[in-house]
């Protein structure tokens, strides 16, 4: 519960609170970074080298934020993330998200690496639009099952992560010596017996948590993109490939088959000094040229950064660690406040930059001040 004296009016003031109540390794693994963590502060830092260039005298009396994403309707383009571990930020953990995101028709992609399984995910769900995000391991039999059971339990899509051939290195985990608490379970991927592996690419005696070192010992280093291949061939689900960070990776993706494509730096968690997602994704978009729907996460913390998205071609924007604070703050009501203040703001920019539905808003709306940006 909040130890925030007024109630908060925006997402910065769930994240002071989160900072505030959270217990220290919990607090730190979701907040952290890569290494210096340059790209998990850009992606927000980003957002704000484009300015805006509002039209004026449009009729904004009705504002329409109604979208669809793989053909789903949803009530306005901004969509839970994947985040591991929920029960570590609220013990209702992923059931108060999935009941969060039906109740605000918005779209919920659940994590691999939950702490409630894809069934519980499902069932607190109920009728709302939801996606898998899932890990190819290096035991097919594992992914396999893991597609079998989301398909079951009515997900309307695979989020393949593509940016995790092996963990990026987390410092203050390694320094925290991170592993999950002991209550908790990952409980989609059956763990027992499990033994700890170092990362292949560390030559070194490994200062990685014990987390990492685990998540080392069931990813695939030698995934491909025959990959995505096989994963097409063994579902009927649409294939949305997540982590994509360059158009010719886009382009690649879309030869292949793929049904959408999330820009995605991991929440600046792997390679640490790539791009801002938000500075990406004009790349991407060009490449694609329409091909398949292109969506991005990293950095959205208000609605004009949902707009900017927009403005440069995303058909949605999903948000992780903002769902995390609201989750901290009061599980699924906290959630829900999240996604409703965004949702206002978003709405309230739309209508002061002359856009009354999302087809309004187009890359000219923006600016892009190079003040603020420094080329290296
Ligand atoms: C899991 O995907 C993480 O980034 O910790």
């Amino acid at each position: 519960m909040s130890k925030l004296v007024s109630k908060p009016v925006c997402l910065a003031d769930f994240e002071v609170h989160f900072l505030q109540s959270l217990d220290r390794i919990a607090r730190d693994y979701f907040t952290s970074g890569a290494n210096q963590e340059q790209t998990a502060r850009d992606n927000v830092e980003a957002f704000k080298r484009y300015r805006l260039r509002p039209r004026m005298l449009k009729d904004v009396s009705n504002v329409n934020m109604k979208t669809t994403i793989m053909g789903n309707e949803i009530d306005f383009p901004i969509g839970i993330a994947p985040t591991a571990v929920q029960k570590m930020a609220h013990p209702e953990g992923e059931v108060a998200t999935a009941r969060a995101a039906s109740s605000m028709n918005t779209c919920m992609i659940a994590s691999t690496w939950g702490t409630t399984s894809i069934e519980e995910v499902a069932q607190a769900n109920g009728s709302g639009l939801r996606w898998f995000q899932l890990y190819v391991f290096r035991n097919k039999q594992i992914t396999m099952n893991l597609i079998q059971r989301a398909e079951q339990a009515g997900y309307k899509a695979l989020v393949v992560t593509v940016d995790q051939p092996v963990v990026g290195k987390r410092l203050t985990d390694d320094r925290n010596k991170y592993s999950i608490p002991s209550h908790l379970k990952l409980v989609n991927v059956n763990t027992d017996g499990l033994r700890s592996v170092h990362n292949p690419l560390d030559t070194q005696q490994s200062t990685e948590s014990v987390v990492h070192q685990y998540t080392h010992s069931l990813m695939d280093s030698k995934l491909t993109w025959d990959t995505i291949t096989w994963v097409k061939s063994f579902t009927k689900l649409p294939v949305i490939v997540k982590g994509v960070l360059t158009g010719e990776d886009a382009k690649l993706a879309v030869q292949l088959g793929v049904d959408g494509i999330i820009v995605s730096n991991h929440g600046g968690r792997q390679l640490d000094g790539v791009l801002a997602t938000i500075d990406v994704l004009g790349e991407v978009v060009e490449a694609v040229e329409g091909r398949v729907e292109i969506y991005v996460d990293g950095g959205v913390r208000q609605g004009t950064d949902v707009l900017k998205a927009l403005a440069l071609g995303a058909k949605a924007v999903f948000i992780g660690r903002p769902v995390l604070w609201g989750l901290a703050y009061q599980g699924q009501t906290g959630v829900e406040e999240v996604l409703r203040i965004v949702k206002e703001e978003f709405k309230l920019a739309m209508a002061l930059s002359g856009c009354a539905k999302l087809s309004d808003i187009q890359p000219s709306l923006l600016a892009y001040d190079r003040k603020y940006y420094c080329k290296l």
